[in-house]
């Protein structure tokens, strides 16, 4: 399967809002607008993953802080169903892992979301702590994740 990866752009914001309903469906999925604000803002680092020009990944980061060493926060990652298990999740991470630059990465994750959990485990990030609750729609516990500087 040739996956290609580049910059998410506004016209793929509708499609990266329904691969939210169906990836989040319950928890509070993204709408279009929501991407399409999250493109526009400085600081945020965008990616997708192609398959014949359809978009079947995404994923999001966003710089913190003002002054280095910046610490990065992973604002969301999904692949399409039917694309799934075949290393884009990994890629995608990957190239956030590029614009952070060694820098300090966080992210939350449901703490039943085996798949996610195993990916950042396996790039590693460790688990920091609970927020109880953190998905308010489900009503959801999340863990913190933490990628050290590296
Ligand atoms: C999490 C997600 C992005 C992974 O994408 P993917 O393209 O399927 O992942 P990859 O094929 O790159 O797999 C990477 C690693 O993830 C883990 N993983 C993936 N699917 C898994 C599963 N069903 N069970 C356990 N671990 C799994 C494994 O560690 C895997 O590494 P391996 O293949 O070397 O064993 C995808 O499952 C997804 O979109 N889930 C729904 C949205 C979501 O939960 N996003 C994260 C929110 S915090």
């Amino acid at each position: 399967m040739n996956v290609e990866y580049g910059p998410l752009r506004p016209a793929d914001a509708a499609r990266c809002a329904e691969l939210e309903s169906q990836l989040f469906d319950g928890d509070d999925p993204w709408p279009e607008r929501a991407f399409l604000a999250e493109l526009a803002a400085k600081h945020n680092h965008y990616v997708g993953a192609r398959v014949d020009d359809k978009l079947v990944g995404y994923a999001g980061i966003a710089r913190l802080g003002r002054f280095k060493p910046y610490e990065y926060e992973v604002h969301t990652i999904g692949v399409d169903p039917a694309y799934q298990g075949h290393g884009i999740g990994r890629q995608l991470l990957h190239r956030l892992f590029d614009y952070a630059d060694g820098g300090a990465i966080f992210l939350e994750v449901r703490t039943d979301n085996a798949a996610a959990i195993g990916l950042y485990e396996s790039e590693g990030f460790e688990k920091m702590g609970v927020r109880k609750r953190y998905y308010r729609v489900s009503g959801a516990d999340a863990y913190t994740m933490k990628r050290e500087r590296r």
